[in-house]
């Protein structure tokens, strides 16, 4: 697998208001998938961006008297302050208004009505603006006539429109879903797309607006514009240069379609695995390999939402607490299949559990004590003692289980295996008690194993957290290594000796301090508004 492509890519964010950690979870997950997949030696393409057209921006912009592009441009500039805070590695950043996506919408649009797949009709049923999503009756029968997505109030819409004829790929997205049962992930995702959707039969989309002006032009029919979830799930091959009118598509396309993994969240599963697949079918393209549907964040038991406002801002968590600490509590309190519920002391507590006592102090410690009885320098490891084999297969057992994990982009459950390494470590300093060994001469030797075990597990919690926190991991070997000359591959985080003896430690720094849980929760509650 090694030099392979990965193409990743996250669903772009509406550019209509500040992002809330719900959406930038999302950006954290692909970002720990992506570092994996680079440590692994994959050949990664990162993508990531704003989905900037629609009705809803068109009419956010017009309440602020500003044009649609304008209050996009603002959005915009705040997501991606806030994914550079976060240390995002996204290869490309693709908004839906760079004029070459919005040329090859154009033409893709075109392409689907000239080949049949899109035709003229006439468009009638409800439309949530928040959501950007048309729905049939029956769709909202059991959600009392309110958005079964966000919950709120529906329009009616009624006019002349363009139909994407999903109906015609029934059967082959039938066969398609079950001859890859990994298309769609985590499994209840699948179940959901085939019992709500595919088996009641897929329903035509509409694909057109008549009154809605700020969106791609439909080049044939002036009057009309793209439907924004065309031109939005579009940005996924238009980043890579597609453009059906091109006699050739570009290198990048060639090189990384189709795309290994589309991460997006659960409420958006059946844009990207029905109408997706069928968009590329048309084209003539093949579909994703996988889509993995995240949970949500929740607050107060209820899904985080800007246009509920029940929301916690990112950039007041990495003023607090910087970036790696914001990372890590997203990443390890959400997991794989279960909504997270977000509160400030499950933050702090967190925090104060895993990041200072179980981390922090294991670090700080071990390097401390090797500054006093070693001058700094790495010791040699001698012949083995009591205790000395069950942390080192509690290392390896943990780094194994980590990379299961890791593959199955079950990053909770990961961060899990990481931390049954240091509990294993901090017990370790408790058996063996270095302070001890240290009254005396005779046990200098035992001493340094110690001591070289510690830091070597150290080291392989580094490896394995760089992917999560690359922060706090570049932190740790410059602790354990003043030369620079550790070893970080991935293969070193599986066999326990990496570190070489006699070279040289840093000075011992704590990387994380304890918060004051009742001071840290009267601030935190208090300073939770847009800015
Ligand atoms: N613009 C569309 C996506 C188009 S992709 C071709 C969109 N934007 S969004 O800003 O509303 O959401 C961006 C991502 O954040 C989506 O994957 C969405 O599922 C996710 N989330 C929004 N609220 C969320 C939570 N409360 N929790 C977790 N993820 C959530 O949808």
């Amino acid at each position: 697998m090694k030099g392979e492509k990965f193409y990743i890519a996250t669903a772009i964010a509406y550019s209509s208001k500040q992002p809330h950690i719900g959406n930038d979870y999302e950006i954290v997950y692909a970002d720990a998938i992506a570092r994996h997949k680079r440590l692994c030696c994959r050949d990664v393409f990162f993508l990531t961006g704003t989905d900037e057209h629609g009705q809803k921006i068109e009419e956010i912009a017009a309440a602020a008297n500003i044009s649609p592009k304008e209050s996009a441009d603002k959005i915009t500039e705040m997501i991606k302050n806030t994914y550079a805070r976060l240390n995002i590695s996204y290869d490309k950043f693709i908004r839906t208004t760079d004029g070459e996506h919005i040329e090859s919408v154009k033409k893709i649009f075109a392409r689907l009505y000239e080949n049949g797949d899109i035709y003229k009709d006439q468009y009638e049923g409800p439309y949530c603006v928040p959501c950007e999503s048309f729905f049939t009756p029956s769709q909202i029968s059991a959600s009392f006539g309110l958005c079964p997505d966000c919950g709120g109030e529906l329009r009616e819409v009624k006019e002349v429109a363009y139909k994407l004829k999903l109906s015609k790929y029934q059967q082959k997205l039938e066969r398609y879903i079950e001859s890859h049962p990994d298309f769609i992930v985590p499994v209840q995702r699948k179940r959901e797309m085939e019992n709500n959707f595919i088996k009641p039969g897929v329903q035509e989309l509409c694909v057109s607006r008549s009154n809605v002006k700020w969106g791609v032009p439909v080049e044939f029919d002036p009057g009309y514009t793209v439907y924004v979830w065309i031109d939005a799930l579009s940005n996924y091959i238009t980043a890579l240069g597609y453009n059906p009118d091109n006699e050739k598509q570009p290198e990048l396309f060639e090189k990384y379609w189709p795309c290994d993994l589309h991460v997006i969240g659960k409420d958006i599963m059946r844009f990207h695995s029905i109408y997706w697949p069928v968009m590329l079918w048309g084209l003539g393209i093949e579909p994703p390999a996988q889509i993995i549907g995240h949970p949500w964040w929740l607050f107060n038991d209820e899904k985080m939402s800007k246009s509920t406002g029940n929301v916690v801002y990112t950039d007041h968590m990495i003023d607090k607490f910087g970036a790696d600490a914001t990372r890590y509590y997203l990443l390890c309190e959400m997991p794989y299949d279960r909504d997270a519920s977000f509160s400030h002391m499950g933050f702090v507590r967190r925090y104060n559990a895993d990041l200072v006592n179980t981390l922090s102090n294991l670090v700080n410690r071990t390097v401390v004590m090797a500054e006093k009885y070693f001058g700094g320098i790495v010791p040699e490891p001698c012949r083995p003692g009591e205790f000395d084999g069950e942390l080192k297969e509690a290392a390896i057992a943990g780094a194994g289980n980590y990379a299961a994990l890791m593959n199955e982009y079950k990053i909770a459950e990961a961060i899990g295996e990481i931390l049954a390494i240091l509990y294993r470590a901090n017990k370790y300093i408790d058996e063996t008690e270095p302070w001890v060994l240290a009254k005396d001469e005779a046990k200098k030797e035992r001493l340094g194993t110690v001591l070289y075990n510690l830091l070597e597990s150290v080291r392989i919690a580094g490896v394995l957290f760089s992917p999560i926190m690359p922060e706090t991991s570049a932190k740790i070997f410059s602790q354990i290594d003043a030369d620079a000359k550790i070893e970080t591959s991935y293969e070193s985080a599986f066999v326990f000796g990496g570190l070489k003896p006699g070279s040289k430690l840093n000075k011992a720094e704590p990387i994380f301090m304890r918060l004051d849980e009742k001071k840290i929760l009267a601030e935190l509650t208090a300073s939770d508004k847009p800015r």
